[in-house]
């Protein structure tokens, strides 16, 4: 039983601080844009750092910009209960991926300060840097460095499209005070990670259940693909003698859509979600492509085994149209169990609130995959309109996200007063 009566959610001014950061965005609205390092990601990090020090809240940040947001406890040296989730955006997203899990904890730790609760464990907020791939083609870049499954010489050197290293940009924007060693976390800093998100599928929506406990998260990986074909005059290259980059790499995004319809499993996606070709004239042959191929499915053998039909069929058509190619593995990640003691204490807070809820799988990967290697880990879900997510027009109601939130905020009671 949460050690509580009812928490009550301020909907109103949780929605219009959604509505607030939504605003901050490299796009004009309906469409938010923030990637790393961009105006829009750096005035987004100053309206949560404001919101959090008007809550009376203390402020952390690492040198690779993840936030820590604390609410000290009666007995401060216990591991902290932990939330959190990202508020980055990819390119044309929409205003409530990842802001949920941290304006929803944010509301949820007022909640929880308004009921005038004593914490014995301190309550911890995190606002991961780069949960999104956009800058630099990998994601959760701050929650790998946490949990150390990414190397801080391999981070330093991550490079986005204009060639300059994350290592370069942390000094921009004045975070290179330390090396990037120093994000790892030590073991036992939390007691548990619970991070609320859009379920970014049709489910919750479809059956109209308020609540997603997340089982299992699905596992992902990336691939980067570099073309290189012979260019030349589009009207003076006889089409026998052509060693075209674009087509090589069109034959290689079906061959990508091939590897997931016939893997076996109906849980295997492929996309090729960038295709950029040079020199980009209509008069002239493509020399050059760029892929990045993203890939998942539940289970990692299908996975793997989609994965190595993709890389075959990438030989056997360059092979063929005499383009060469250097393929990279960017990521591939495990599938993550969550943590069914977690999973059972978010079921029972549901049931106790009265909330319908239903344990499931999340197909989007989060910064949650890698808090899962550090500590209990598991995942609250709200409904997000047909499924819709990356796109503008991504949508969950004030009261969806009140009862995402509630339920948040019950879990992180009952967790922060546990021995
Ligand atoms: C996260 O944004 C994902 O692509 O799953
Ligand atoms: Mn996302
Ligand atoms: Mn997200």
């Amino acid at each position: 039983m949460p050690p509580v009566a009812k928490l009550s959610i301020n909907q109103n001014r949780l929605q219009s601080q959604i509505d607030e950061l939504a605003l901050i965005s490299e796009n004009a609205p309906p469409v938010v844009t923030r990637i790393l390092f961009s105006e829009a990601d750096l005035r987004a990090r100053a309206f949560v750092k404001k919101l959090a020090a008007d809550a009376g809240l203390h402020l952390r940040q690492d040198v690779v910009g993840n936030i820590f947001v604390r609410w000290a406890g009666q007995n401060p040296d216990l591991p902290a209960v932990a939330t959190g989730s990202h508020m980055d955006a990819i390119p044309n997203a929409g205003k409530f991926d990842g802001v949920v899990g941290v304006l929803g904890a944010m509301e949820a730790i007022r909640a929880l300060q308004r009921a005038g609760l004593h914490p014995k464990r301190s309550i911890e907020l995190i606002i991961f840097t780069a949960e999104e791939p956009t800058r630099f083609g990998l994601g959760c870049i701050g929650s790998r460095l946490l949990a150390g499954t990414l190397s801080p010489e391999k981070a330093a050197l991550l490079k986005d499209r204009d060639g300059t290293t994350l290592e370069s940009w942390r000094r921009q924007v004045g975070w290179a005070d330390g090396d990037l060693g120093s994000v790892r976390l030590p073991r036992h800093r939390y007691s548990a990670f619970v991070e609320l998100h859009i379920e970014q599928g049709p489910l919750l929506d479809r059956e109209k259940t308020p609540i997603g406990i997340v089982e299992k998260i699905a596992a992902p990986s990336t691939l980067r693909l570099e073309l290189t074909g012979v260019g030349g005059h589009a009207g003076a290259v006889l089409m026998p003698e052509r060693h075209d980059a674009l087509l090589a790499g069109a034959e290689i995004a079906l061959a990508v859509e091939k590897a997931a319809l016939t893997s076996g499993s109906a849980d295997t996606v492929a996309t090729t979600g960038i295709f950029r070709i040079e020199p980009g004239a209509v008069n002239s042959v493509p020399c050059q492509a760029h892929l990045e191929i993203d890939l998942r499915d539940t289970e990692a053998r299908t996975r793997d085994s989609a994965l190595a039909q993709i890389e075959r069929s990438v030989r056997e058509i360059c092979r063929r149209r005499g383009v060469t190619s250097d393929l990279e593995r960017v990521a591939t990640d495990p599938p993550v169990i969550c943590d069914p003691k977690l999973v059972s204490l978010i079921a029972q807070t549901c049931s106790t609130l009265g909330v319908p809820a239903k344990r499931m799988i999340s197909r989007a990967y989060h910064d949650s995959s890698f808090m899962a290697q550090v500590c209990p880990t598991a995942m609250i879900f709200i409904p997000c309109r047909k499924g819709y997510s990356h796109r503008p027009d991504e949508y969950s109601s004030p009261e969806q996200i009140k009862t995402g939130a509630t339920v948040l905020a019950h879990t992180l009671a009952s967790l922060c007063s546990a021995d």
